[in-house]
């Protein structure tokens, strides 16, 4: 986040002996928390307790994918809504598409995630919410998120999640890179430049800092590597009276971003939310359609030959396809080309505007099935433009 953002108390000078008046530690501990080792973004927080005190590692276990189709050339549509709820937060993730790269994939947690703590170790992740309203807790503050938010989570964050709602329903990214907004909308300095379709001030930072001075037994489930593992620490992880710095979680509303828009199409770049070394977030929202007297407002077939191509559809018509429905997912794998679906090239001409909301995700290298995604697979979809 290249924005300078603080929270809570903090000593004048980074590395210097911050007292704690009446603490049990005369003494507040200083955590470097950041990304790529000490060059990437980070931030310095400061600890009532010494955040390295484990108590137990309880069960290890796998939650790696289970892959049905790793060579796939089929386009496919995954009829998300058809992913069932399940009470618990990480249960409740069903990992669909999956790469080396990044996971994709849908949630419908029925119930906030608060008798434990949850840190991605390996990934940067993003929740985009679809369904369902609350408050993401973290050891660094509090965001509150509701329809139509990307909350962007750095690695190593320990987090909560507590829902309003009892029906949710989430779109996820696990990112091996760090998600950062676009270079190209950024100057030197990381301020978000004039022609990009959002700025700072659309951000959600986090604030309401909790700090949490107990001593006990806390688990945190850790996933690294394709596995979870249960750590017992003895102090509870959210006891940073302070921090300040750069790498932080926070959110930004789909319904914030401002579509560039002109005569004829503008390509999906135009629509780019956030970027990684390995695949793109983009945002497709409701717009005035290109205004050239001839102009066709449906996007030309492409030939996607060095990426694969995932929809993920949110709200009102998606004008280049039939049938689509909120929580569908497309995929259009590289390799082979694809396009509008048939009539929807003609049905597109003379049209004003577009309410339609969607995710795409586009990543560099080809994504595999998994067996979550195939059982919500309508099986025919690769056959959709056949006349
Ligand atoms: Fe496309």
């Amino acid at each position: 986040m290249p924005i300078y953002h603080k929270l809570g108390k903090i000593p004048h000078k980074r590395h210097t002996q911050f007292l704690n008046k009446g603490g049990k530690h005369p003494y507040y501990f200083e955590q470097l928390f950041g990304t790529e080792g000490f060059s990437g973004m980070s931030s310095l927080l400061y600890q009532v307790h010494r955040p390295t005190q484990v108590k137990e590692i309880l069960k290890s276990y796998s939650v790696a994918p289970k892959i049905a189709d790793g060579k796939n050339i089929k386009a496919r549509l995954l009829e998300g809504f058809k992913i069932a709820p399940a009470d618990d937060f990480l249960e409740s993730r069903k990992a669909l598409l999956v790469n080396n790269d990044v996971h994709l994939g849908l949630a419908a947690p029925r119930k906030s995630l608060t008798s434990y703590f949850y840190k991605n170790a390996d990934c940067d992740e993003m929740l985009f919410i679809h369904k369902g309203s609350g408050t993401l807790r973290t050891f660094m503050g509090n965001i509150k998120f509701v329809y139509g938010d990307y909350l962007i989570i750095p690695r190593g964050m320990i987090y909560q999640i507590e829902f309003d709602t009892k029906d949710n329903r989430l779109l996820f990214l696990e990112s091996k890179s760090p998600i950062y907004t676009p270079k190209r909308y950024r100057n030197h300095f990381g301020q978000l430049l004039e022609h990009a379709p959002y700025c700072e001030r659309d951000l959600k930072l986090p604030n309401k800092l909790e700090t949490f001075d107990k001593k006990g037994s806390f688990t945190i489930k850790i996933k690294k590597e394709g596995m979870m593992h249960e750590v017992v620490y003895a102090t509870h992880p959210f006891d940073v009276v302070g921090w300040d710095g750069y790498n932080y979680p926070y959110g930004f509303s789909i319904h914030d971003f401002e579509p560039i828009t002109g005569r004829v199409h503008q390509p999906p770049p135009v629509h780019q939310t956030f970027e990684t070394d390995s695949f793109v977030v983009c945002s497709f929202c409701p717009r005035l359609y290109d205004y050239h007297p001839k102009a066709i407002p449906a996007p030309y077939n492409h030939s996607n030959i060095d990426s694969d191509e995932v929809l993920y559809y949110v709200d009102g018509d998606f004008m280049s396809r039939n049938n689509i429905e909120q929580g569908h997912i497309t995929l259009h794998p590289k390799g082979i080309p694809h396009g509008p679906a048939p009539g929807a090239m003609e049905r597109s001409i003379g049209a004003k505007e577009t309410l339609e909301l969607a995710v795409m995700v586009d990543t560099f290298r080809p994504l595999m099935v998994t067996e979550d995604a195939v059982k919500i697979d309508d099986g025919k979809y690769y056959k959709s433009w056949l006349e």
